[in-house]
């Protein structure tokens, strides 16, 4: 049977080579993001490749656009089976430089979405025997310098990862990723000394591809992870192993 999942900030990168991801296997992919037009150009591209796909905008920290979706899919007769957190916003600079606002928009973004995203659907996931897969990174567990509103949010998603998995189970699965540097646009602004250290703290030497972080989206979202849930999963390239660069 079809799945339908939905994916959040899939216009581009992570989100983006999940919903390609999904698609190839089969999957009704709901590619959502606040960047409509990037969310189309992902859907135009599954749907010119045979899959099926449909754009929709979805600014995660707006409880009414969830509200939205959601009477959209239903009466689509497309509910959620899977859903993939992957959206966040971040403001770089110690705590007290940062604005007031700054700081809780990332919050909702980052981590407040996942709540938005169960409230939402958790009905639909718990029909379905659903899945619900979080991104969360290296981030949530290692600080690195003026980022305090990014880690305390991608730390919040992996115990709230876990109180989701014990809260919803037995029906619905939840876990959590954790990517460690990873080759998307958000690097583009990252200079080659950055690149070159990134390179170097992972052991395996190299930053790593969107489509490695979305296979493991994919499997902890399938019937391969049946027995996994309320799990972190790191997908570093083992810079969390060690300490050395
Ligand atoms: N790239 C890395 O090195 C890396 C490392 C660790 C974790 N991650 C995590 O992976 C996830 C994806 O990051 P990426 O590198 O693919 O970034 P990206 O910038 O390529 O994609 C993020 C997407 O989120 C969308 N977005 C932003 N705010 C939104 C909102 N309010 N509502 C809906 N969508 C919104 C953006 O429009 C964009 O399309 C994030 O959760 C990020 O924290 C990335």
């Amino acid at each position: 049977m079809t799945r339908t999942v939905l994916i959040t900030g899939a216009g581009n990168g992570i989100g983006a080579a999940a919903a390609r991801l999904f698609a190839a296997s089969g999957d009704d992919v709901v590619v959502t993001d606040i960047d409509v037009d990037a969310a189309a150009a992902v859907a135009a591209e599954i749907v010119a490749a045979g899959g099926a796909a449909t754009a929709h905008r979805l600014d995660v920290a707006d409880s009414e656009q969830w509200q939205q979706l959601s009477l959209e899919l239903r009466s689509a007769n497309r509910p959620p089976a899977v859903i993939v957190n992957n959206a966040f916003f971040q403001v770089t600079g110690i705590a007290h430089e940062q604005s007031e606002g700054d700081w809780n928009q990332q919050l909702s973004v980052t981590l407040s979405s996942v709540y938005r995203a169960m409230r939402t659907f958790h009905d639909t996931l718990t029909a379905a025997r659903g899945s619900m897969v979080n991104v969360s990174s290296v981030h949530g567990v290692l600080s690195w310098a003026e980022q305090p509103a990014y880690g305390a949010a991608k730390g919040g998603l992996i115990s709230l990862t876990r109180q989701l998995s014990l809260d919803y189970a037995p029906h619905v699965r939840v876990n959590v990723v954790l990517p460690g540097s990873i080759e998307t646009r958000q690097w583009d602004h990252q200079g080659p000394e950055a690149q070159e250290l990134a390179r170097r703290q992972a052991t395996l030497q190299r930053l790593g591809k969107p489509e490695e972080v979305a296979s493991v989206i994919q499997f902890l979202a399938g019937d391969g992870a049946s027995y996994i849930t309320g799990a972190s999963l790191v997908v570093d390239g083992g810079m969390t192993t060690t300490l050395g660069a």
